[in-house]
Formats: structure tokens, C-alpha cells, sequence
């Protein structure tokens, strides 16, 4: 099967941001998706680049507009490749192959009696690139609740195209196709909004030059959004291309809900003009708000830099945000503080400590080695019939173009493996030879747990299968396959798994962010939830690999006397302090901040690791490293009493 998607082209006006960014990731989850089904998919983004707002931002700029746009394209894509979006192509619509097609279209258009010439005399709304009668406008603003900017007035020859012509041809499309606009509280949006009756469009300018020629009037440019959805055929060669052929007509046109009305209305009329196929759907998903609740937008200045989020927290855990914040038919918050809590909970706790606790457990009890599976108890046949629930329940929700619910299903899963960890408690079932055929069934169990969930979850984190493989002694394609999923053992035994780093470690915003930030966070959570948070109890780590007692005495460990400590500057975390070992006098940079104010360690007799290999830590050299407990939020440098003295071993 063909599957044809595609995203909004961007206004280059102004570098990508995490709201923008929403429709590109949310479009790869579902290519990749279908790329895993084995479908033949065309996965479309560009850039709209005719537009007079962006002559305006080139010209504040004193650039030309094509060495403007020529800028920020890179940054978009820069920013799709560090997202991982899989993209077929990148329409830019000043290309020629682009032009050729609209400049074809409108005189057909004209040359069949849509489109004719008269006088435009209203509003324009540049921000939108949008015309407004009078009636429409708020208070002589643009009616645009998320714009109300000023409009300006325009009186030009203009050429404009009879949608009027086509507005019942169009209802009757509607109404026929269920499907043809979702969720369906657009769609009623759109039903109400074409019933309330349908004027012609203003389709050309005169007053700038940027843009396409009307080919018969040069004078004339076409209007940038008819320009603009036609990129989602020309891009595929129409008339004559062989990609028109194979993937028109598209299976998806994802955007934002403040675009519907162009993509449910004016592009469907003009392929109802040209008599070619319509697309199958037009969805259109919420958008993300900031925290104050105002929509995420460059000119609201509440966007923060796309490349620095990756920077701090990875593709793959601002895909997942994204992806499981935006529910269908509502609008999502995007706040750093919940995207942490996210990677710390979804992330770290769930998928990624499953992970590590049973490849670990693997590791020890049998040395690595995948053993043979056994016979099912029903802990066993209830996980793999979730397996097979959850992933008809994912292809359901994809289905819908709702990744948000599809990620929720695979949790379903995480969170059962999780429990199915705890129920069968292996290191009770080591302590007993009897139960050796037990442990390995269950041991078998927990690595093809581990393949369920990198399947499931790779359109949604596509860095996700390579890095498991890697665990597991496969290659990344192995966990590529949707259909796949239906073989559950689908790792051999004797396989030679590792234990390797976290996938997902935990992230501390207090790396990035100030103490009085961080404070501020806090204290707006408290007010603003009405019950306090439940305590989340930490799980325990693993146990490690056994040493020997000969490995154990290589570390050295000392009591030590601290002498001064300090904050360092510039960060929230780390202390820096002089301790006295052995008649020496040594500086140690610890991670303890957040727990110890620096004048109660004065004059504590500590533990540090005095063989440590010194390291650089913001510029200080840390020769050695204190010991300390910690259970989640809790934690506690091991000290002695005070007649123990500095030097003194610890073993
Ligand atoms: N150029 C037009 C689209 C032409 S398509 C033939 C355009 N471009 S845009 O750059 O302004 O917006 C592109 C997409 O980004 C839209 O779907 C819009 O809804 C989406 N978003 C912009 N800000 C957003 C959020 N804060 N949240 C979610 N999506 C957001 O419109």
C-alpha cells in the first residue's frame, strides 16, 4: 500500500521552533510507522517561501529575500535531522519545479472561467497572510484570536477565484466522507463555516513583486496560499510525474488547527476545479502552549532554542514529550520542568529501568547468555496477550493520526513488564537450584519484553532500536519490522546480551537551569495543583556484577577532614571542597549542593575515594570523590566520628 503524508510548508520568516516542530515529528511517527508495514511511503515537507512577510523580515534585516530564506532554510532543515525526521522530500517553493506547476494551474484555472480579474478592495492581515472583509475584523484587527494584529488596507486589481462555484460540490464531499476532516470538531467547524456561505478569493497582488508571476499578467503575483498547497502536488511532478501517479491522492495533510480552513476549504475546491482526486484526510491537531498559556510562537518570545533542548535531553526524549503531551482535539503545554518529569518518570524510571534491571539480572544470573524459554504461567500468557492487544490498539490509534494515544497503549505494556519484574522476582528464584528452568523462562522472557517495546516504540523514538540492538546482539533493521511483533520469541537463545549504559539516563534540570529558577517552578506547581503531588518511591538500582575481594581492595577508601567548602560558581549543583587526607591537603569537587550548605560539612569527618583518578570539573581539578547514599530526593555524605582522623582506611 502507498501512504502519501505530508506536513505544512513553514514560513522561513523566522528559525524553527518546538511548537512548529509538533506537525514534522508527529508526520515521521506515522511514516516511519508505515515504512515498518512495509508500505510504500512519500513523506513531504518544504518551506513557503513567497510570502510578503518575508520580504519584510529580509528587508529589516537588509538582505535580500532569497539569500534570507536561503539561512533559514538550512536552520530547518538542521533541525530535522537533529530531530531524526525521515523526510522524502523538501519542497522550497521559490524552486522552479514549483513555480512551473502553479504558473500551469492558474491559467487553467483562468482559462476555464474560475479564476477571473476584478478589483480587490479590503483587509490584508500580513502575520497570516490573509484577507479580511470588513465585517469580519475585531475592533479593525485581524479577527485571528491568536493574532488581532493590524491590517492593512488594500485596493489593487486583483484576480480572484470562484469558490462560491464550488461550495456545495464541497459540502457534499464533507458530508460523504466522514473521515475527510478530523477530529471531527474541525470538521464541524468547517461544515458551519462553508454553510455560512462561501466569497470568492482574492488569488494575485500587485503591490510587491516577490512571488510567482501570473504568466499572462506579469504585473501580478499569485496569492502566497494558493501558491503555497499546491507544493503538495508539485512536488510529486504533476501533471506527468510518476511520483503524481504512484502517491497522489495524499493519505494525510497534518497541520494545526489554525490552518485547517485553508486545506479543507480553498485546496480541495481548487482540486475540485482541476478534477483531480482530493486528499483522503485533512487533520488538524491542537497547538502547544506555553506555560502562561499563550500559543508557542517566535513573536510571543516564549519559544526556547530547539537546538539546545536536543542538546540537553536528545531526539528521541523531545520526540516522546511532544508526541505523548498533544491529545486529540486539545491543545498541549510545553513547560521544560513537565518534559523532565517525563524523561525522569516515562523515560528513566519505566522504559529505560526495565531495561537495564533485567539485562542485568540476565548478566548475572546467566552470565549473559539468553537462556531457553520454558512453559508459560499465566504471568507469561498475560504479557503476551497485552502485547498483542497493545499493538492492534497502536495501529488503531495511528490509524487516527494519534500518537499521543498510541504512546499511552505501549506505557500500558512498559508499565506491565515493570510489574511482571516484581511478581516474578528472580533473585528469589536464583537462591533456588530447583527453580534454575524457572529463572531462565523468565530471563528469556524480559529480553523479548525488551524486543516488544523497541518495536513498538520505534517510529516514535527512532534511536531507540539501534541502541537496543546493540544490548541484545542484534542490528538496528531487526527491530524495524511491524509484523514482527506477532513472533514474540523472536530472540534466539544464546544470544550474548550486555547490560550497557541507561538508554535513558535521569536529567536534573538544575544542570541547566538556576537554583532560583528552579525555586520559582516549584513554587508555581505547588499553587497551581490542588493536591500535593504523591511521593514517588524510587526503585532500588540492581545489583552489580560481583567482584572479588582482590578487585574490592584496588579502591582505596579514606576518612577525610574537611576543611572549607564553598559553592562553585555558576552552577547550583557542585561544591567545592579542601579536605586534609593523610597529612595532605586535597580539593574535591562533590555534586552535593542541593543537600549541604557549605558550612555544615566544615569539620566533618568524611569518606572519599582517595585512588580516584583526578578529573577536570568546571575548570577545577577534583582529586578524588566523597561517599554518599542516596534514595531518590534523599541523600547523605557517610561520615565518622570526629576521633577517627583524616587518613585513616575505610575497609
Ligand atoms: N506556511 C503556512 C502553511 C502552508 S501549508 C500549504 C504556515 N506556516 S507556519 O510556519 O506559520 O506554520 C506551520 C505549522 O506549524 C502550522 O501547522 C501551525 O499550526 C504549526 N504551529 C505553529 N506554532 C505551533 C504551536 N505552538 N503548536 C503546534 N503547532 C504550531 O502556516
Amino acid at each position: 500500500m502507498k501512504y502519501y503524508i505530508t506536513t505544512p510548508i513553514f514560513y522561513p520568516n523566522s528559525s524553527p521552533h518546538i511548537g512548529t516542530a509538533y506537525t514534522t515529528i508527529a508526520a515521521d511517527a506515522l511514516a516511519r510507522y508505515h515504512r515498518m508495514n512495509g508500505d510504500d511511503v512519500f513523506f513531504l515537507t518544504g518551506t513557503d517561501e513567497n510570502a510578503q512577510k518575508i520580504v519584510r523580515t529580509a528587508e529589516s534585516q537588509h538582505v535580500a529575500p532569497k539569500e534570507y530564506v536561503d539561512g533559514v532554510v538550512e536552520k530547518f532543515k538542521a533541525l530535522w535531522k537533529a530531530l531524526d525526521i525521515s523526510y522524502d522530500d523538501f519542497i522550497r517553493t521559490t524552486e522552479e519545479r514549483h513555480h512551473q506547476v502553479v504558473q500551469a494551474i492558474f491559467t487553467r484555472l483562468y482559462e476555464q472561467g474560475d479564476i477571473y480579474k476584478s478589483e480587490y478592495e479590503g483587509w490584508y492581515c500580513t502575520p497570516c497572510e490573509t484577507f479580511w472583509t470588513e465585517n469580519k475584523l475585531v475592533n479593525g484587527r485581524c479577527p485571528n484570536p491568536d493574532c488581532g494584529r493590524e491590517v492593512e488596507l488594500l485596493k489593487e486589481e486583483s484576480y480572484f477565484f470562484r469558490l462560491s462555484k464550488y461550495q456545495d460540490k464541497l459540502l457534499e464531499h464533507i458530508q460523504r466522507h466522514p473521515e475527510f476532516i478530523q477530529p471531527s470538531s474541525r470538521r464541524n467547524e468547517m461544515i458551519r463555516f462553508i454553510e455560512g456561505g462561501l466569497e470568492d478569493l482574492c488569488v494575485s497582488r500587485t503591490t510587491f513583486q516577490w512571488g510567482i508571476q501570473v504568466p499572462f499578467n506579469p504585473r501580478h503575483v499569485v496569492y502566497v496560499w494558493l501558491d503555497a498547497l499546491i507544493n503538495y502536488i508539485s512536488a510529486l511532478g504533476y501533471p506527468d510525474g510518476e511520483k503524481y501517479q504512484r502517491y497522489w491522492p495524499a493519505n494525510v495533510h497534518l497541520m494545526g488547527k489554525d490552518i485547517v480552513r485553508f486545506h479543507a476549504v480553498i485546496w480541495p475546491i481548487v482540486l475540485l476545479a482541476l478534477d483531480i482526486p482530493l486528499p483522503q484526510v485533512v487533520y488538524g491537531h491542537g497547538w502547544f502552549l506555553g506555560k502562561e498559556g499563550g500559543k508557542i510562537s517566535k513573536s510571543r518570545g516564549n519559544v526556547q532554542d530547539s537546538f539546545e533542548l536536543i542538546r540537553r535531553y536528545g531526539s528521541d526524549a523531545i520526540r516522546y514529550f511532544l508526541l505523548r503531551e498533544m491529545q486529540v482535539g486539545q491543545d498541549g503545554t510545553y513547560a521544560e520542568d513537565n518534559l523532565v518529569e517525563r524523561i525522569n518518570s516515562d523515560l528513566a524510571n519505566d522504559f529505560g529501568n526495565f531495561i537495564s534491571r533485567s539485562l542485568a539480572m540476565i548478566v548475572k544470573y546467566r552470565k549473559g547468555i539468553l537462556p531457553d524459554p520454558g512453559v508459560d504461567t499465566p504471568l507469561e500468557a498475560e504479557l503476551k496477550s497485552l502485547s498483542t492487544e497493545v499493538q492492534s490498539k497502536v495501529e488503531e490509534r495511528l490509524a487516527a493520526c494519534d500518537p499521543a494515544g498510541a504512546l499511552e497503549q505501549i506505557w500500558r505494556f512498559v508499565a506491565r513488564c515493570n510489574k511482571y519484574v516484581d511478581e516474578t522476582a528472580p533473585w528469589a528464584l536464583a537462591k533456588k537450584p530447583e527453580e534454575e528452568k524457572r529463572l531462565d523462562h523468565v530471563l528469556n522472557t524480559f529480553a523479548q519484553c525488551i524486543r516488544i517495546m523497541t518495536i513498538l516504540s520505534a517510529p516514535f523514538m527512532p534511536g531507540v532500536p539501534g541502541k537496543t540492538a546493540a544490548l541484545l546482539g542484534k542490528t538496528e533493521g531487526d527491530f524495524l519490522n511491524w509484523d514482527s511483533l506477532k513472533d514474540w520469541n523472536g530472540l534466539e537463545p544464546g544470544l550474548r546480551v550486555v547490560k550497557g549504559e541507561p538508554l535513558f539516563p535521569r536529567v536534573d534540570m538544575s544542570d541547566w537551569i538556576t537554583q532560583e529558577e528552579l525555586k520559582e517552578m516549584q513554587e508555581e506547581k505547588m499553587t497551581s495543583s490542588a493536591e500535593p503531588a504523591e511521593e514517588a518511591v524510587p526503585e532500588f538500582e540492581p545489583i552489580k556484577e560481583e567482584v572479588t575481594i582482590d578487585e574490592f581492595a584496588k579502591l582505596d577508601l579514606r576518612v577525610a577532614k574537611v576543611l572549607k567548602a564553598e559553592k562553585v560558581e555558576k552552577t547550583d549543583k557542585l561544591l567545592k571542597l579542601e579536605i586534609e587526607v593523610a597529612g595532605e591537603t586535597r580539593t574535591i569537587v562533590s555534586g552535593i549542593a542541593l543537600h549541604y550548605a557549605p558550612e555544615e560539612l566544615v569539620g566533618k569527618h568524611v569518606v572519599i575515594v582517595a585512588n580516584l583518578k583526578p578529573v577536570k570539573l568546571r575548570g577545577i581539578l577534583s582529586q578524588g570523590m566523597i561517599v554518599a547514599a542516596s534514595h531518590g530526593e534523599n541523600l547523605e555524605v557517610l561520615s565518622v566520628d570526629a576521633k577517627i582522623p583524616g587518613g585513616a582506611r575505610v575497609k
